[in-house]
């Protein structure tokens, strides 16, 4: 894998561990960060046999990510703005549609476009001490990475609209009781050691099987798409699968079953 500049990797046992990693600047998502973020996105999509399970978190104590660059945004006008915002969605929109789960731990501060970053993850798990919020009305601006439509997804309209409007800042308490996260944990290590067991218990599943269940969620959320003819094609799809005579056959035979991703 290459390196890269304002992301870390470490790849063990099938998980690919993503960290932002840009702490002096509370792991701003400025524009390289972004393009690298697209690029180990892919990396992870063409190599789906090496890679079957991804965290992604933040460097330090201090923050998960502290939202977009503010100091990128004096330069633009508002074409390139819509471009921001719509290149930076398609982005976090390549990360929930991966058929690899990202688990997503949240350390520190995820606010903004960190805050949509975590929401783009399958999977959150907040280390106590989080803090989360989409402050952009503070800025004369409203989130443009998506975060208007996963949170109302996440949370409901009502808390949506509160935190959106209010600029405040939740715990990672708060943040479990609305949904916004799965989990709270102590701290980071053993925030990772439960993304780790998640992932393990997801990566011992049909991997096949695994993607058409991220299909069919996600397609509930899409304007003009009918999830329920989603899901009744991954149903299909899955009868032509390798996998699922295996998983028949094991169960049958009352024996662990063995999935290749095939
Ligand atoms: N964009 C660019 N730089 C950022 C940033 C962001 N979103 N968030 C933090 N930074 C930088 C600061 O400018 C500072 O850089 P400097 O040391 O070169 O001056 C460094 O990160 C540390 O941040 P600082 O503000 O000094 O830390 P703090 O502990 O006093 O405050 C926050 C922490 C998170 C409350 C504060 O940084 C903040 O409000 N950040 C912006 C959050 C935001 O509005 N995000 C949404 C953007 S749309």
């Amino acid at each position: 894998m290459k390196s890269y500049i304002n992301l870390a990797t470490d790849l063990t046992e099938g998980i690919l561990t993503v960290t932002i990693n840009r702490e002096n600047k509370l792991n701003a998502l400025n524009r390289e960060t972004m393009f690298e973020l697209k690029e180990i996105f892919q990396y992870v999509q063409d190599n789906s046999k090496e890679i079957q399970g991804v965290i992604l978190t933040g460097a330090g104590e201090k923050a998960f990510v502290a939202g977009a660059d503010i100091s990128a945004f004096t330069a633009i006008n508002e074409m390139r703005a819509r471009r921001l915002a719509e290149e930076g969605q398609e982005i976090f929109q390549s990360i929930e549609n991966s058929h690899t789960p990202v688990v997503a731990i949240i350390n520190g501060f995820a606010l903004g476009g960190g805050c949509e970053l975590a929401m783009a993850a399958h999977i959150r798990i907040a280390v106590e001490g989080a803090k989360f919020g989409q402050p952009e009305v503070n800025l004369g601006l409203i989130p443009g990475y998506g975060g208007t439509q996963r949170l109302t997804q996440l949370i409901g309209k009502g808390k949506a609209f509160e935190y959106l409007m209010s600029a405040d800042m939740i715990s990672a308490g708060q943040a479990l009781d609305w949904g916004l996260v799965n989990y709270v944990e102590a701290d980071k290590q053993t925030a990772h050691t439960k993304a780790v067991e998640i992932l393990s218990k997801i990566m011992k599943k049909a991997p096949i099987a695994i993607g058409l269940v991220i299909d069919a969620v996600n397609a509930h959320f899409k304007n003009g798409i009918n999830g329920y003819q989603t899901e009744a094609d991954g149903f299909a799809a899955c009868f032509n699968t390798q996998d699922f005579k295996e998983g028949v056959s094991a169960f049958l035979e009352k024996r662990p079953a063995n999935f290749k991703g095939k």
